[in-house]
C-alpha cells in the first residue's frame, strides 16, 4: 500500500488497528483502559487565549474565520502540542462551526460566545437545520489531514457539540445561565424537541465522521450545558439522541469521550449513552466518579482550572490528588475539569504536564 493511496483509516497508524506508534500512544491506551507507561494529559481549550502565540496569530481574524482556514487551524492546533508536550492535540474549531457551515447566521462574540441571529423556537425554525454534507466543511478535512501528518504519533481528537448544548445556543440565541427557554421547549413540546434534537444529532454525527475519515484518532462530544437537566429528564429527552451519536461512531473504531459541566448526577447516564471515556468536571472527585459510571469506562479530568491561578505548591498538591483518585478508575486521562482559563500562565500548564508525566503510570 503506498502512502499517498492510503486513506488515513487504512494505514498501520490507524488507531482502530490497535497497533503502531499512534495506537500505542498513552492517550489512546488509556482510553482503551490498557496499561500505560505514564498517565496521559491534555487540556480542554489548550489552544487559545492563554497562549501569546495564539493571540498574535488571531489578531484581526474573527474566530469563525480562523476556523475555516486550514493553515490557521493546523498552526493553532499545533501550538499547545509544541509548547506543552501534551499527549493529544484537539482540533481547533468550535461547536458552532457545523451550524455555520449549513447556513445558520451565527457569530462568536469575543468574551461572550456564540450568538445566533434568528433563534429557533418553533417548527418552522427547524427548516434552517438541513443535514451537513462533507462538502460543507472541506477546510476541516484539509486541516485534519495536514495535522495527522504533522502530529505523527500524537493523536488528534476531533470534536463536536452534543445536541442539547447546540440546541441551547439555537433556542436561547446565545449563552444562557439556566437554559430556561431550552428546557421549557423540552418539557412543553416533546415532539418538536425530539425533531430538533434529531436533526442536531445528525449534524453532529456527520461532523464527527468527517474528522475521523480525515484521520482523527478519537472524538469528544461536548455537552457543556447539559448539567442543568435532571437525570430523569436527561434519560427521556437527551440520552436517546446522544446514544444514537455514539452508536453511529462505533463502527469507526475510535475512542469516544463525552464531557459536560455540572454533570455529577449524570455521569452514569453519560456513560450509558455509549462513551468509552466519561469526562468529569472538578465538582466530583474521580474516585467517586468511578463509582458513578458503569464498569468498562475510562475517566478524563478533573483539576479545577482555577487551581492553576493559585501558587505552584497548591497546583502540585491538587494535581497529585487528582492522579491518586484517577488510579481508582479503569483508565485515566489527566485533564482539567473544564477549559483553560484565558488568564492562565502557560508556564504553569507546561510544569503541570511535566508533573503528570514524572508522576508515572497510574495503571
Ligand atoms: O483547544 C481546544 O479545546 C479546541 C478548541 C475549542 C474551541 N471551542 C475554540 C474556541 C473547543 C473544543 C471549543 C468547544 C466549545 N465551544 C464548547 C464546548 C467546550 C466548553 O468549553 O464547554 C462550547 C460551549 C463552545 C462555545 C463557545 N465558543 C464559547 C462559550 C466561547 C468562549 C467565548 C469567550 O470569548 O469567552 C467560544 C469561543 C471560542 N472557542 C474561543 C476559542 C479559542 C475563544 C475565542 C477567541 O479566542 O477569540
Amino acid at each position: 500500500m503506498t502512502a499517498d493511496a492510503a486513506h488515513p483509516a487504512d494505514t498501520a497508524a490507524n488507531p482502530a488497528d490497535n497497533s503502531g506508534p499512534l495506537a500505542e500512544s498513552p492517550f489512546l491506551l488509556a482510553c482503551r483502559r490498557r496499561p500505560v507507561p505514564r498517565t496521559p494529559v491534555w487540556f480542554m481549550r489548550q489552544a487559545g487565549r492563554a497562549l501569546p502565540e495564539y493571540l498574535r496569530l488571531r489578531e484581526g481574524v474573527p474566530m469563525l474565520e480562523s476556523c475555516a482556514r486550514p493553515d490557521m487551524i493546523v498552526e493553532i492546533t499545533m501550538q499547545p502540542v509544541r509548547r506543552y508536550g501534551v499527549d493529544a492535540a484537539i482540533f481547533f474549531s468550535d461547536i458552532v462551526v457545523p451550524l455555520k457551515a449549513i447556513g445558520i447566521d451565527v457569530d462568536i462574540k469575543p468574551g461572550v460566545g456564540p450568538v445566533i441571529a434568528d433563534p429557533i423556537r418553533d417548527a418552522a425554525g427547524l427548516d434552517a437545520l438541513r443535514p451537513l454534507e462533507p462538502g460543507d466543511v472541506p477546510y476541516v478535512t484539509e486541516a485534519v489531514q495536514g495535522l495527522v501528518g504533522e502530529l505523527g504519533a500524537t493523536p488528534l481528537i476531533g470534536f463536536a457539540g452534543a445536541p442539547f448544548t447546540l440546541a441551547s445556543y439555537l433556542i436561547e440565541g446565545g449563552p444562557s445561565k439556566n437554559q430556561e427557554r431550552t428546557k421549557a421547549l423540552m418539557y412543553g413540546d416533546p415532539d418538536l424537541w425530539d425533531r430538533l434534537m434529531g436533526r442536531l444529532a445528525d449534524i453532529t454525527i456527520a461532523f464527527l465522521k468527517v474528522q475521523v475519515a480525515a484521520g482523527a484518532s478519537a472524538i469528544q462530544v461536548f455537552d457543556s450545558w447539559v448539567g442543568s437537566v435532571a437525570p430523569e429528564d436527561y434519560r427521556a429527552s437527551v440520552l436517546p439522541h446522544t446514544r444514537r451519536i455514539f452508536a453511529a461512531l462505533e463502527p469507526l473504531g475510535v475512542p469516544r469521550v463525552h464531557f459536560g459541566v455540572g454533570t455529577g448526577e449524570l455521569l452514569g447516564l453519560m456513560g450509558e449513552a455509549g462513551a468509552d471515556v466519561v469526562g468529569v468536571d472538578w465538582r466530583v472527585p474521580l474516585d467517586e466518579a468511578a463509582r458513578r459510571v458503569e464498569p468498562g469506562k475510562a475517566l478524563q479530568g478533573n483539576l479545577d482550572p482555577a487551581v492553576l491561578l493559585a501558587p505552584w505548591e497548591t497546583v502540585e498538591r491538587r494535581a497529585r490528588d487528582v492522579l491518586a483518585r484517577g488510579r481508582t478508575a479503569e483508565g485515566h486521562i489527566f485533564n482539567l475539569g473544564h477549559g483553560v482559563l484565558p488568564s492562565t500562565d502557560p508556564d504553569v500548564l507546561a510544569r503541570l504536564v511535566d508533573l503528570v508525566h514524572e508522576a508515572g503510570s497510574t495503571h
